[in-house]
């Protein structure tokens, strides 16, 4: 028996021997298969994403084999993303990496050693599930910038050692847990950009290491409890537009450590407490946007490192306190629209460092703080809409970097310094409705950045300087109710970027430019109440953007210009209180969005068109006027025009039946679109130049000009700026690249001639394109539209002479060869079209701008012809005939254009391909003064080398030319003819002889 019992016991003993190590190899098993569990887990995870495409997660592999890889660690170790220490997982970044799914089969039980979680930046979404609080270890939470929905669970709470929990901008909702306050060794908290509600924990006042606590951006309510006045640690608190009321509590000023506070954009009421002036630390206060009252705390001076301070949009009352005069280190100060009163602290921008500064909108009085004046860094301040007084000519300085300047509504009085035109990064100047007297500085005209210039309700006087016109980027001039007085200056047509241009209420006569047509994005113009005479300019109806127009209360006569009809999207135009005649143009009534209209008080006559703009219009609108006749309420109906004495009624019967017909027959002309080609007629004869260029490109203009149209209008994105190359009298030139890869030029024109021109206008044209000459640039052909009228043209590379003259590097490659060569090919082109055509074609505009360069410098004229053609009684007489500067001077008195007119025009440019600018004064020298009296030198470009004796001897024998061009009496300049054939037989260049 007892053999048998040791046998049992040594069985026993191997029994449980045998089941020890095999307990002892699953133990081992199980060690080493940890990290096997955290690689299957991840990867488990990750098999859920809805995207798997993510280039970056493809390390995210399990190899069934093998638990080691080479370097014999665990195999997710070596995955993008995470970092090991001992074989387990420690981190898992995922920031940003393109991951779309949920938390929901995480491992959050198999990652026993995590302490660093960065999901970051992603698109995951659904609920954050309440294992998170099995991450133990955790230091590290971000799950910012996700879509996680619902509430944050509290089991968040168990993560003790949490440094950082970064939650922001997701779409959390509920409320914030209690548990949170657990949290003891949280840095850093951010719950920013949720939809989180209820009131905020006391309990995060027990967070007692945090720095950084963000809850802005949530639908909170409740006030801010004063526990957060326990985190004697935080730097930065920022609970800014999450709908919070109560008061500030006093125990904030706790925060002595804090640099940054943002509260702003809640409901918080009640006064700013004076304790906030403890919070010596702090940088930026931010406190705008609620309802708080009573004045600003005095103790407000002890925040020494204040650099920014907003409250504005408060109910504020009381002074500014004189005490923030001692923030020496204010960058940024906004107290706008609040009921502050009395007098401005006058030590603002004690050491030169504020450049924001805002008190627009409150009861201010007193005068502008004396310190402002040498603060020359202000870079934005608004000042308006309150009882400022004092001389504004006393009170500023100059300011290099001030962009943003608002006095408005104030009661300054003085004059405008000229020393605002020092201020040259001025953007916008804004000192409307005070008592502003003298007159607009001519310095205004160095602001060159300036977009609004408002000085509209003043008492300003004398004209507005032509300095004006600097202005290229002005997007809004409103001077209006003033006391200028003068001509409305032409360069106001230079501003074309302009949006809103308001004169009205002053005293300006004469005529209104024609080219302030050339305003592409104007919306408002307003003229009213001036002295303005003549007719309204026609291309007043080039402003297509155009939405109000008021020209009322002026002397304007004349009718109504038909170009009005252009105007799409006008909604309100005021002609009354003038002195328009004729009829109303039946096209303004078909405008889709005019609502309202008033031409009372004029001399117009003839039926009230038919139309939408005229649906709803009443006696008040058409009262006044001479004869106007219509359907309406005060109004004779049409059908009595028989009780007219008969001259009118045959006067008036002509217009009603020839102008309906016409109007379609025009309308319909211009809506198919127009090409002429140079297909059928032919008036100059033959080329005789062998060098005619080839070219079939525009038979498609012959056949489909609508087609060629549209290929341009594409080509340059409608006339887009940035295609554009040139500007001239008659409009800009814009390069176009065709389909076929042919580049031209192409000119829109402003306005065409009087439309009963037009057939004449087609027949001109026509001719023109049937024009071949190696000096004569292309002319293709013409397209015209309601929108745009165009003529297309070779395109040449160079560009004009005026521009190459230009451009010191560009005027040193022109040569004195080149430049008797492009002499010549203006005589041949001039010559050509003087005596080889019948009848002859005066160019009546040769300029340096007209002259176009090809690669190899060969002159080629253009606009040939058409300068007659366009423009014909623009206000602006000098289109009539030329550019001042080139054209003869017996024009002026005889106003008739001939032949002699060019050979006057070419004087002045050979002059000015010599001189390489235009020779101004000299020509009266070269006029009257005998041969030799003017030093050679004075008539030739200083950029290039004083010619050798070789060359000035064919550069005299020209200059001869040039003198008997310019003679004052017409009939003893030479023929072009005369002087191309001269030109032709001159001495060769000294190189052209080896050839
Ligand atoms: C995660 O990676 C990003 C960059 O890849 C880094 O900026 C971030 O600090 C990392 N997060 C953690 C917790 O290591
Ligand atoms: C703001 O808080 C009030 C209660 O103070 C609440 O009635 C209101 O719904 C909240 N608004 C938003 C947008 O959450």
């Amino acid at each position: 028996m007892s053999s048998l019992a040791v046998e049992k016991n040594i069985f026993s003993f191997i029994l449980v021997l045998l089941l020890y190590l095999l307990f002892s190899l699953l133990q081992e098993n199980g060690g080493a298969c940890a990290s096997a569990d955290e690689a299957a887990a991840l990867f488990n995870w990750k098999t859920s994403f809805q995207t798997q495409n993510t280039s970056l997660l493809t390390s995210w592999n399990l190899r069934p084999m093998n638990h080691k890889n080479a370097s014999g660690l665990p195999q997710q170790c070596t995955w993008f993303g995470i970092t090991c220490i001992n074989g387990s997982t420690n981190r898992l970044n995922l920031t940003n990496a393109s991951v779309k799914g949920t938390l929901y089969n995480f491992p959050f039980s198999s990652l026993p050693n995590l302490e660093y979680l960065d999901l970051s930046c992603n698109e995951l979404f659904g609920t954050m599930p309440p294992q998170i609080g099995n991450l133990s270890k955790l230091i590290y939470l971000n799950l910012s910038a996700n879509q996680f929905s619902q509430e944050i669970p509290p089991e968040i709470g168990y993560l003790t050692n949490l440094l950082v929990l970064h939650l922001r901008e997701n779409q959390l909702n509920g409320s914030i847990p209690a548990s949170l306050g657990n949290l003891k060794n949280l840095s850093y908290l951010s719950l920013y950009n949720n939809s989180l509600s209820g009131v905020i924990p006391p309990e995060i006042g027990n967070i007692s290491k945090l720095l950084y606590l963000r809850m802005s951006i949530n639908n909170l309510s409740g006030p801010i409890p004063p526990e957060i006045g326990k985190l004697a640690s935080l730097q930065s608190l920022g609970l800014s537009k999450t709908n919070l009321t109560g008061s500030i509590p006093k125990e904030l000023g706790n925060l002595t450590n804090l640099t940054i506070l943002y509260l702003f954009g809640n409901k918080l009421s009640g006064s700013i407490p004076r304790e906030l002036g403890n919070l010596k630390s702090i940088m930026t206060m931010e406190l705008q946007k609620n309802q708080l009252t009573g004045s600003i705390p005095t103790s407000f001076g002890n925040l020494s490192k204040l650099k920014t301070l907003f409250l504005n949009h408060n109910r504020l009352t009381g002074s500014i306190p004189q005490e923030l005069g001692k923030l020496t280190k204010l960058v940024v100060m906004a107290m706008d629209h609040n009921q502050f009163s009395g007098h401005l602290p006058q030590n603002l921008c004690p050491n030169g460092t504020l450049t924001y500064f805002a008190v627009h909108n409150n009861l201010l009085t007193g005068q502008i703080p004396r310190n402002l004046k040498n603060c020359s860094s202000l870079v934005r301040a608004r000042f308006s809409g309150n009882q400022l007084t004092g001389n504004l000519s006393e009170m500023f300085g100059i300011y290099p970097h001030l962009h943003f300047m608002d006095l408005s509504n104030n009661s300054f009085y003085g004059e405008l310094a000229s020393s605002w035109g020092r201020c040259t990064n001025l953007t916008t100047l804004l000192i409307a409705k005070n008592k502003i007297t003298g007159s607009i500085p001519p310095e205004f005209g160095n602001l060159t950045l300036l977009h609004v210039l408002d000085l509209s309700s003043n008492n300003l006087s004398g004209e507005i300087p032509i300095e004006l016109g600097n202005l290229i980027f002005m997007l809004k001039l409103d001077l209006h109710e003033n006391l200028f007085h003068g001509g409305v200056p032409q360069v106001l047509g230079l501003l074309t970027k302009l949006l809103y241009l308001d004169l009205s209420i002053n005293s300006l006569n004469g005529p209104l430019p024609g080219n302030l047509g050339y305003f592409q994005e104007l919306y408002l113009l307003n003229f009213s109440y001036n002295n303005l005479s003549q007719k309204i300019p026609i291309q007043i109806g080039r402003l297509t953007q155009v939405c109000l127009l008021d020209l009322s209360h002026n002397s304007f006569r004349g009718e109504i210009p038909s170009e009005f009809g252009n105007l799409q999207n006008l909604e309100a135009l005021n002609l009354s209180h003038n002195s328009l005649s004729g009829l109303i143009p039946k096209n303004i009534a078909q405008l889709p969005g005019l609502l309202k209209i008033d031409v009372s008080f004029n001399n117009l006559e003839g039926p009230v068109p038919y139309g939408k703009a005229f649906q709803n219009v009443t006696i008040q609108q058409l009262q006044g006027n001479r004869d106007l006749c219509g359907n309406i309420t005060g109004l004779q109906p049409c059908g009595s025009l028989s009780e007219k004495p008969v001259r009118k009624k045959g006067h008036k019967l002509i217009l009603l039946i020839v102008l309906p017909v016409l109007g379609a027959v025009l309308l319909s002309y211009v809506v198919a679109g127009v090409i002429i080609s140079s297909a059928r007629r032919k008036r100059c004869r033959r080329a005789k130049d062998g060098n005619v260029k080839d070219d079939d490109l525009f038979s498609r203009c012959i056949f489909d000009g609508k087609a060629m149209y549209r290929e341009i209008l594409e080509a340059t994105e409608a006339f887009n700026s940035f295609f554009c190359i040139g500007e001239g009298g008659y409009g800009r030139v814009y390069r176009a690249e065709l389909e076929s890869k042919k580049i031209v030029a192409v000119k829109r024109l402003h306005h065409l001639s009087e439309t009963a021109d037009r057939k004449a206008f087609l027949n001109e044209v026509n001719a023109l394109t049937e024009i071949k000459h190696r000096n004569i640039v292309k002319l293709h052909g013409f397209c015209s539209t309601a929108q745009h009228s165009i003529l297309v043209y070779d395109y040449l590379e160079r560009g004009s002479l005026a521009k190459v003259f230009h451009i010191d590097e560009e005027a040193k490659k022109l040569d004195w060869k080149k430049r008797v060569n492009i002499i010549k090919g203006v005589a041949h082109a001039l010559s050509y079209m003087h005596h080889d055509c019948s009848p002859p074609v005066v160019h009546r505009d040769i300029t340096s701008n007209n002259i176009l360069l090809d690669c190899d410098y060969e002159a080629h004229v253009s606009d040939f012809g058409t300068a007659k053609l366009l423009k014909k009684d623009s206000a602006n007489w000098s289109a009539l005939a030329g550019t001042y500067g080139y054209v003869a001077p017996e024009f002026a008195y005889t106003m008739k254009v001939t032949e002699k007119c060019d050979v006057y025009s070419f004087g002045v440019l050979i002059m000015e391909v010599f001189k390489g600018k235009h020779p101004r004064d000299l020509i009266p020298r070269l006029q009257s003064s005998a041969p030799g009296d003017i030093e050679l030198e004075d008539l030739l470009d200083q950029r290039l080398q004083y010619p050798a004796q070789k060359i000035l001897e064919i550069l005299m024998p020209i200059i001869r030319i040039a003198r008997s061009c310019l003679h004052v009496d017409p009939q003893s300049r030479p023929t072009m003819h005369f002087i191309s054939r001269s030109l032709s037989v001159a001495t060769p260049f000294p190189g052209d002889l080896d050839k």
